[in-house]
C-alpha cells in the first residue's frame, strides 16, 4: 500500500490519535533517582556541573527522598562521600559509614521507598580506583572480598537492593553468595553488567569526589567499541544471579540496550549518566535547545531501546511533568 492510498500523516494528525498509536510510554514508575550523601547537618551543597543536584547531609537527604516519593518515584540509589578515604576504602564497609547511616535514616523516616545502594570502592579509596591496588594494578580477587563486605553491610543497614558498579570479574556471584550466607536472600541484586569506560561520568566524579588519582578505569570498565562483549558480560552476571541487569551509560549505547533486550528476559535498567544530564542542562542554559523537550525525548528513547527502568538525574524534574 503506497501513497496516495496510504498516508502515514493520518496517524499524526492530532494529539488524540498520536496518543492512541504511541508505542512507548514514560512513567514515574520507570525512575530511580541517584542521590549523593555527605557528612554534616543541614548540608545541601550544589554540584556545579549538575544543576538541581546536591550533596546532601542525611537530614537533607531524607527531605529530598520524601519529596521524590511524594512525586511517585519508587526508588533511589545512594552514593556516599565519606569523611575520610584510605587505601582499602574501609568507609565502604563500615557499619557506621555514611551510606549505612543514610540507609537507616531513610528506612525510619521515609515510608515505603525502595533503597538501592551503589556497591563500589572508588568513593572510599584514597587512590580513587574501584578496587584494591597492588603494584599499580587493580587486584580482582582481593577486591571481591571487600565488595562482599560492603554489600552485606548495606543489607544489614536495611538496603532493599544492592548494585555493584565496580566491574570486577565474578563479583555478582561472590556478592550473592555472601548475602545468602548471612540470610539476606531477599536482597535484590542489580548488576551494572555492561558498564563502559566513559567520558560521560565526568560530572559524577565531581559529585562523588571520586576521580582516579592515577591512570584510568579501562582495565575493568568496558571498551566503548565493543558490543558482542556486552552480551557476554550480561550472560555472566545473569548466570551468577543478577536479578536486574544494567547498561551504562544510556544514550551513546542504545544499540547495546536493544541487543540485551532482545537477548535476555531479565529486567533491564539503563543509567542515564551525569554527562548525559549535564550536556542537556548546559545547552538549555545557553538557550541552544529546549531542555525539557530534550529531557523527555532522551528518556523515551531509552525506554524505546528496551529499558524497563532508568537511573536518571532528571527523575524529579520528569516526575513533576508526568
Ligand atoms: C562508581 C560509579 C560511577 C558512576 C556510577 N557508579 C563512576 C565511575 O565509574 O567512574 C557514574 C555515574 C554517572 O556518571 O552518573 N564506580
Amino acid at each position: 500500500m503506497y501513497f496516495p492510498v496510504y498516508r502515514p500523516r493520518r496517524l499524526r494528525a492530532d494529539a488524540n490519535i498520536r496518543r492512541m498509536v504511541r508505542e512507548t510510554s514514560l512513567s514515574v514508575d520507570d525512575f530511580i533517582a541517584p542521590l549523593f550523601v555527605c557528612p554534616g547537618r543541614g548540608v545541601r551543597h550544589k554540584i556545579s556541573s549538575m544543576p538541581g543536584n546536591y550533596q546532601f547531609s542525611i537530614d537533607e537527604l531524607v527531605l529530598e527522598a520524601a519529596e521524590l516519593k511524594s512525586l511517585g518515584v519508587p526508588a533511589v540509589i545512594l552514593f556516599g562521600i565519606p569523611e575520610s578515604k584510605d587505601e582499602l576504602g574501609t568507609g565502604a564497609y563500615d557499619d557506621n559509614g555514611i551510606i549505612q547511616q543514610a540507609i537507616r535514616a531513610l528506612k525510619v523516616e521515609v515510608n515505603d521507598l525502595l533503597v538501592i545502594t551503589d556497591v563500589c570502592l572508588c568513593e572510599y579509596t584514597s587512590h580513587g580506583h574501584c578496587g584494591v591496588v597492588e603494584d599499580g594494578r587493580i587486584d580482582n580477587d582481593k577486591t571481591l572480598e571487600l565488595l562482599a563486605k560492603e554489600a552485606v553491610s548495606h543489607a544489614r543497614a536495611g538496603a532493599d537492593m544492592v548494585a555493584p558498579s565496580d566491574m570486577m570479574d565474578g563479583r555478582v556471584g561472590f556478592i550473592r553468595e555472601a548475602l545468602d550466607e548471612v540470610g539476606f536472600d531477599r536482597i535484590t541484586l542489580m548488576s551494572y553488567a555492561v558498564k563502559y569506560a566513559s567520558a560521560f561520568y565526568g560530572p559524577f566524579r565531581e559529585a562523588a569526589e571520586s576521580p582516579p588519582q592515577f591512570g584510568d578505569r579501562k582495565s575493568y570498565q568496558m571498551d566503548p567499541a565493543n558490543a558482542r562483549e556486552a552480551l557476554r558480560e550480561a550472560a555472566l552476571d545473569i548466570e551468577e544471579g543478577a536479578d536486574i541487569i544494567m547498561v551504562k551509560p544510556a544514550l551513546p549505547y542504545l544499540d547495546i540496550l536493544r541487543s540485551l533486550r532482545d537477548e535476555f528476559d531479565h529486567p533491564l535498567a539503563a543509567y542515564n549518566v551525569s554527562g548525559e544530564f549535564a550536556m542537556i542542562k548546559a545547552a538549555a542554559q545557553k538557550g541552544w535547545i529546549d531542555g525539557e523537550q530534550a529531557m523527555l525525548e532522551s528518556l523515551i528513547s531509552i525506554k524505546r531501546a528496551g529499558a524497563d527502568m532508568i537511573l536518571t538525574y532528571f527523575a524529579k524534574e520528569a516526575a513533576r511533568i508526568l
